[in-house]
C-alpha cells in the first residue's frame, strides 16, 4: 500500500477530530435526502440521480454520515459507501441502523477503490467532498471502472466562481486561475481544499472516459441553511454556490 500523502492525511485527520461537531450542526439537515449543497431543492424534486433508484446497485462517494446512503437504500437502492474517516463511517454505521436500512461502508480513501469490482454500480455519485481529493483523475478513474457501461456519476462541490469569494460577503480573495490549494487551519487541524476550475473539472472527468451530460446550478430554495457563515442566502442568490455535475460511462469507450 503506498504512503498517505500529506494533504489526504490532514483532510483525513481534520474530518476524525471535527465530525462530531459537524454532525451536531448538520446532521438534521442532511437527513431523509441527498443534500446536493446548502439550500438546494431536495434530489426528490431534482433528480439527479434518474427518477427511481429502487433496484439499483448505487455507490457514494466520500458518504461522510451516511445520510444520503441511508436515504437511498430506504428508496430500495443497494448502496454502499466510502470514506475515509473512521468517526464519520461510525455515525453513519449507527444512522443506517436508527433507519432500519441496509448499506456496506467501506473505509478507504477513494482514490483508491480496489476493492470494489469493475463495472458494479448503476450509479455513483458524491455530494461535498470531491473538493477534498487531490488525485481527482485517478478517483474519476476508479468510478468509472467500477460503473457498468452507460452507469450515471454525478457530484456536487462549491462552484469554481463561489471558491474564489471570501466567507459571507461580496468580495474576491484570490483568482481564479491559482490553483494552489486553499487551506484553512485552525485549532481543529487544516483543511485542504483543491481549486479547480469548470475546465479542469471536465478535462478531469472527459480524460478518464466520462461523457458530461449536465452542468446543474439551481437556484437555492427561499431558505437559510446550517452553512449560512459560507452561504449566506443573500449571497447564493446572486452566485451560484454549489455546481452539480452529471456524466455517464459510455456503453462504447470514445476515445
Ligand atoms: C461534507 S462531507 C460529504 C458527506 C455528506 N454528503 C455531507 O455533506 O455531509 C465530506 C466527506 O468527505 C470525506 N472525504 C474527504 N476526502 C476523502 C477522501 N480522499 N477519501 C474518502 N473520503 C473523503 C470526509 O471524511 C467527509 O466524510
Amino acid at each position: 500500500m503506498s504512503p498517505e500523502p500529506p494533504n489526504t492525511r490532514a483532510n483525513r485527520e481534520n474530518w476524525n477530530t471535527t465530525s462530531r461537531a459537524y454532525q451536531k450542526s448538520h446532521h438534521r439537515e442532511l437527513e431523509d435526502d441527498v443534500l446536493w449543497g446548502p439550500s438546494m431543492p431536495p434530489e426528490r424534486d431534482l433528480k439527479v440521480l434518474g427518477s427511481t433508484v429502487t433496484g439499483k446497485d448505487v455507490l457514494e462517494i466520500a458518504c461522510g454520515g451516511g445520510q444520503s446512503a441511508a436515504y437511498l437504500a430506504e428508496q430500495g437502492a443497494r448502496v454502499t459507501g466510502v470514506d475515509f474517516s473512521s468517526e464519520q463511517l461510525a455515525h453513519a454505521r449507527a444512522h443506517v441502523e436508527s433507519k432500519k436500512v441496509r448499506v456496506r461502508f467501506i473505509e478507504s480513501t477513494v482514490e483508491d477503490l480496489s476493492i470494489l469490482e469493475d463495472s458494479s454500480f448503476d450509479i455513483a455519485f458524491s455530494a461535498y467532498a470531491l473538493g477534498f481529493v487531490e488525485d481527482i483523475r485517478r478517483t474519476f478513474g476508479e468510478i468509472r471502472r467500477v460503473l457498468r457501461a452507460g452507469g450515471l456519476f454525478a457530484f456536487s462541490w462549491m462552484s469554481p466562481m463561489y471558491a474564489i469569494t471570501r466567507d459571507g460577503v461580496f468580495e474576491l480573495k484570490r483568482s481564479y486561475f491559482d490553483r494552489t490549494p486553499i487551506i484553512f487551519t485552525d485549532e481543529s487541524g487544516t483543511e485542504v481544499d483543491f481549486h479547480r476550475t469548470y475546465g479542469d473539472w471536465l478535462r478531469a472527468l472527459t480524460e478518464t472516459g466520462l461523457v458530461v451530460t449536465d452542468i446543474l446550478e439551481p437556484e437555492p430554495l427561499p431558505k437559510e441553511n446550517t452553512y449560512a457563515d459560507i452561504f449566506p442566502l443573500e449571497k447564493i442568490r446572486m452566485i451560484p454556490g454549489t455546481t452539480i455535475w452529471r456524466a455517464r460511462r459510455p456503453r462504447v469507450l470514445e476515445l
